[in-house]
């Protein structure tokens, strides 16, 4: 009997705790990038920002950090067939297109040997460089640049 009891008591613990869980679902007015909406609300995308059609290199923040795509690359195909980036970045076609040559890193396999082509940890470009937008940022920053990469 006294077994029984305690079950109860113990199930009746748990549906009131998961009946709690379900209440405190609002995040309390807690604004995130996502905007003040409770985590069960399903809020719509935002709309996609216009990706700058710039065509200068823009300054780099730090020593390796891969130069963000100064151009857009909507429709630029990258799979086991092809590499729309290649056709102007790669050392063959980079004189004739004016695109930056992909640096001799881009040779090199996660053991350290160079190949004779680009290494297919460096294949997938945009998983590394990306385009940029005219946005505000989502969180306030304090970084600066380094000087001797030629920022202000
Ligand atoms: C039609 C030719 C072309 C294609 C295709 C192309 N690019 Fe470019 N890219 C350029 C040119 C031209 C520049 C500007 C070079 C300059 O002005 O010095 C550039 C600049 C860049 C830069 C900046 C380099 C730097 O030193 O700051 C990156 C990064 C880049 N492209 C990445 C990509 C990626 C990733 C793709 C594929 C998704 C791609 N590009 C496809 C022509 C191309
Ligand atoms: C895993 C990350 C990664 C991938 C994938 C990658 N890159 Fe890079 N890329 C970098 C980094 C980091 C740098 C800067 C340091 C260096 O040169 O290695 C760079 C530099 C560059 C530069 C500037 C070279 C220079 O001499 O200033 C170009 C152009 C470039 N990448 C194009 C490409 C293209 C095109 C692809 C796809 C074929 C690609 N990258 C794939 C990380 C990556």
């Amino acid at each position: 009997m006294k077994l029984l009891t305690l079950a109860i008591a113990v199930v009746s613990t748990v549906i009131v705790l998961s009946v709690t869980a379900q209440e405190t679902v609002n995040p309390g007015g807690l604004a995130t990038i996502r905007g003040v909406a409770t985590i069960d609300e399903t809020r719509p995308a935002e709309k996609l920002k216009r990706v700058i059609k710039d065509k200068n290199p823009i300054a780099r923040n730090y020593v390796h950090q891969p130069p963000v795509v100064p151009h857009q690359i909507r429709g630029y195909r990258v799979d086991l067939n092809s590499n729309k980036c290649l056709s102007c970045h790669s050392w063959k076609y980079a004189a004739e297109t004016g695109a930056t040559k992909i640096s001799l890193t881009h040779f090199e396999t996660r053991d350290g040997k160079t190949l004779s082509d680009v290494s297919p940890r460096r294949y997938f470009c945009s998983q590394c460089h990306v385009t940029q937008a005219d946005a505000a940022p989502l969180v306030d920053n304090t970084f600066e640049p380094v000087e001797s990469l030629g920022n202000e």
